[in-house]
């Protein structure tokens, strides 16, 4: 026998999307203590709500966030909203006494993660933030090829998360879909939306990072407000791209935009050790690139690991096909609902948790701030 684990979720965008299918599709793939039970799914429009409910299979819905949180036949709420709301949602949430799954960012700046992180720790609610990529299987080998110590000493780390759909000067800003280009809502452009992801997936693989020097830029100054009907200034960031220093003393560069014609969500990350390096490229996610030195001479050279042998030797994928057939991007959500269920049975915070996502938060923060001023500025 199983435990339920019942679900009420907030936002039917795309992430309630993506999250609903990792849900119904744990359970058939990995053997948990705890199954998750859809209960209810809350979006502001009843239709919408109720429309949702059915695709997904949740057994009810809801039009008020709040009336989700106090219900007592729900034991997590999983908040998939833009970033603006997370922290009033995840703060009730947390008082609620329930457990709490946040999408990334974490808050629209330190300071409100701050307030989340000593909501849940006061509460002892276990909680998640979504950053996903975590749970690709080839980015989870790369941290363990990491952790045995193959790279050997680090020297550098080197990401970008480019897109090209925000070109077009007569795109509007705000409302439903165009929430990311309006600030009082994303809290930042690509820094807090594309490098928060790159940011997380360095901190897990390479440690803290000191300080940065950073440069954002808005290519476009005005747009359409979807809300207040006039054109507005754009105060989010179009760009950004920062220098750094990480603690175990290696450099990092990083660089997001979505105005990188013909990349549609290009992340890489590129890291290169004293012995071997690494490379990853969300395209073609399944495949890692390995470079080892140590190898025979004549024999040496870039290899690329199609990530999907079984015998535990590649993450996850003893649960999924058979060796050779690759999965996709859906599948690091089901492989992070996994985990958080193992750790709930354990009892072991399963990362990234708020505390964790703070420090990506911070990092954000300090490369919006060196941006700002145009010097170093230290992540704290
Ligand atoms: N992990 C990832 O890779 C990833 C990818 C995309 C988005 N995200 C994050 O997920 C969050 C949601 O992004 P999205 O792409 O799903 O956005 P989306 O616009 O597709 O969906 C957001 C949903 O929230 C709903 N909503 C807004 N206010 C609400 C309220 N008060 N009550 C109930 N519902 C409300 C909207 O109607 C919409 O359906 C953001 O924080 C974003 O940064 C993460």
């Amino acid at each position: 026998m199983t435990k339920p684990l019942r679900i009420g979720l907030i936002g039917c965008g795309f992430m309630g999307r993506a999250h609903s299918n990792a849900y119904n599709r744990v359970s058939n793939f990995f053997d948990l203590e705890y199954t998750p039970v859809l209960q209810a799914a809350c979006a502001r429009n009843a239709e919408s709500a109720e429309a949702f409910a059915k695709t997904w299979g949740y057994a009810s819905f809801e039009t008020d966030w709040r009336t989700l949180v106090q219900r007592d036949d729900i034991d997590a709420i999983d908040i998939c909203v833009p970033n603006h709301l997370h922290r009033e949602m995840a703060i009730a949430v947390a008082e609620a006494g329930k457990i709490v799954l946040c999408e990334k960012p974490l808050a629209l700046n330190t300071a409100d993660g701050q307030a989340m992180c000593e909501a849940v720790e006061k509460a002892g609610v276990p909680n998640m933030v979504w950053y996903n990529y975590r749970r690709v299987p080839a980015v989870t080998l790369a941290h363990q090829l990491i952790q045995e110590g193959k790279l050997g000493r680090v020297f550098h780390y080197r990401a970008n998360f480019l897109q090209d759909w925000t070109i077009a000067d007569d795109l509007p800003q705000g409302g439903t879909a165009l929430w990311r280009l309006d600030a009082s809502s994303a809290g930042s452009g690509v820094t807090g939306d594309l490098l928060a992801h790159c940011i997380d997936t360095a901190l897990w693989l390479n440690g803290a990072i000191r300080n940065v020097s950073a440069m954002t830029e808005t290519f476009v100054k005005e747009r359409h407000h979807n809300l207040t009907g006039k054109m507005e200034p754009v105060k989010i960031d179009d760009a950004s791209a920062f220098l750094c220093h990480f603690e175990n003393g290696s450099l990092g560069l990083f660089e997001s935009t979505r105005y990188a014609r013909g990349h549609k969500a290009l992340y890489t990350f590129e890291i290169n050790g004293e012995h071997a390096s690494i490379k990853w490229d969300l395209h073609d996610l399944h495949r890692l690139e390995y470079f080892d030195h140590r190898d025979e001479s004549k024999l040496r050279g870039w290899r690329s690991i199609h990530v999907t042998d079984h015998g535990g030797e590649h993450p996850y994928m003893d649960r999924w096909w058979v060796p050779g057939l690759q999965i996709g991007y859906e599948h690091s959500f089901v492989h992070q609902v996994a985990d958080f269920l193992e750790g709930l049975a354990t009892g072991t915070p399963v990362g990234p948790t708020f505390r964790d996502a703070l420090q990506t938060q911070q990092v954000c923060d300090a490369v919006l701030a060196s941006a700002e001023c145009g010097s170093w500025k230290n992540v704290e």
